[in-house]
């Protein structure tokens, strides 16, 4: 990325401020449940092999709503089980909000919850340093691989972990979105190259292609309103486009040409549409399963 940019994961506070607006203004998170009620089901009927107690790897999860929704259906598909369930996230913040939620849950009581404060190679490490033989039967990935230096290693490792019908689910942006078109234009100005940072289902199957790794794979649609971005000076606008960018403050930092260059690119027809006066992004999300390697 640019010397003079700073990366928006510096500043967690607003890392995560601005996380919470997206989904304010996305169809994020309802596209994700549309799937964990439609598609995943049917994915997590396989696992298990009949066991009575299962075990359960979050990674990146956020304040896991997300997760949550998913252990219901887990749930249902397998009454009666007990779940071990694995967090695994680096912010204190969202880990805090994440263990309140499930304070608030008495129906949880079938799963017992590990709270890891780590990022995927710290856990990764600890892990071995334990020398751990559990398998997991489900590990998912959420909107996380971003984060992590070495997307191919973190994938290896995790699928590693799987039991026999075990599954691992990833879900990433998809190549053909708005994020997508950006990254591929932007990539050497906004991307942090000590992280992946800009990475696209596209690129995973890419990788898993090479290494004749099976997987299966669907497409969410899904969008985001960024009519604010483009007020000059709207705080709301702002901290969106420090998500888009993944930029600390990209509007006060960023030089006038990269600027003008994001915002001309982030309304053109191959990353947003615009109707009614808004501009509506298109931020279609992967899907990936794989299962253990044979
Ligand atoms: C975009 S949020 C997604 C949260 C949640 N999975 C969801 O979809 O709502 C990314 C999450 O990954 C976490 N994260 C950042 N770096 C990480 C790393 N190296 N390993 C694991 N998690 C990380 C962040 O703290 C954040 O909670």
């Amino acid at each position: 990325m640019a010397s003079s940019l700073t990366s928006l994961v510096n500043d967690d506070s607003r890392y995560q401020k601005s996380f919470q607006l997206f989904l304010e203004r996305s169809s994020e998170h309802q596209c994700m449940q549309d799937f964990i009620h439609n598609k995943l089901p049917d994915i997590l009927a396989s696992i298990g092999n009949g066991k009575s107690h299962l075990n359960v790897i979050g990674v990146g999860s956020g304040a896991g709503e997300i997760d949550l929704e998913m252990l219901s259906e887990l749930r249902q598909k397998h009454p009666g089980v007990t779940v071990d369930n694995e967090v695994v996230e680096p912010s204190s913040q969202q880990l805090h909000n994440y263990r309140v939620s499930v304070s608030q849950k008495k129906e949880l009581d079938y799963i017992t919850f590990t709270w890891n404060k780590m990022t995927a190679s710290e856990f990764e490490a600890h892990w071995k340093e334990k020398k751990m033989t559990k398998k997991a039967d489900f590990i998912h990935m959420i909107q996380m691989l971003y984060y992590v230096k070495d997307p191919a290693a973190t994938i290896s490792f995790f699928q590693s972990l799987l039991d026999k019908n075990g599954k691992l689910l990833i879900i990433l942006v998809s190549g053909e979105s708005g994020w997508g078109k950006l990254w591929r234009t932007y990539r050497h100005q906004l991307c942090n190259p000590d992280i992946s940072q800009c990475v696209t289902t596209e690129d995973i199957k890419n990788i898993l292609d090479s290494k004749g790794v099976r997987y299966q794979n669907y497409e969410l649609p899904s969008q985001m309103d960024i009519t604010e971005c483009f007020t000059e000076g709207d705080e709301k606008g702002e901290l969106l486009l420090d998500f888009l960018t993944e930029v600390l403050n990209f509007s006060k930092t960023a030089s006038p040409e990269l600027k003008t260059g994001v915002l001309e690119l982030l309304r053109h027809p191959e990353c947003s549409v615009e109707s009614n006066g808004k501009v509506i992004f298109n931020n279609n999300l992967g899907v990936i399963v794989m299962e253990q390697l044979t």
